[in-house]
């Protein structure tokens, strides 16, 4: 399996870099394995909980690409937090062309 970098910033701003995430994998999975704070992933991937919330660099959007309906509606969960560039990353698989890319942890909305 190939391996990109892609960088969380953590809520307060901390950078947590990560050289190893696989692609396939999806991000919630990189970030609960590399102990990215305020990513719970508490449905296990399964866009139910909205616990793993980011918002996707501006640089990096058109790339990584919208919610489906499914992930939309989970999303109305955070409401509160949500903005245009929100995602549940465990909906979001790394390829390739992910590599370099950057997301930043919502605050906790729930
Ligand atoms: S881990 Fe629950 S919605 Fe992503």
């Amino acid at each position: 399996m190939s391996e990109i970098t892609i960088t969380f910033v953590e809520i307060g701003g901390t950078e947590k870099v990560i050289t190893d995430a696989g692609v396939g994998e999806n991000i919630m999975q990189v970030a609960t394995a590399n102990e990215v704070a305020g990513i719970l992933g508490e449905c296990g991937g399964g866009c139910a909980c909205g616990t793993c919330h980011i918002y996707v660099d501006p640089d990096w959007e058109s790339v990584v690409g919208g919610p489906n309906d499914v992930e939309d509606m989970t999303l109305d969960m955070v409401f509160e937090t949500r903005k245009p560039n929100s995602r549940l990353c465990c909906q979001i698989e790394l390829a390739e062309n992910m590599d370099g890319l950057r997301v930043t942890v919502a605050p906790e909305s729930l």
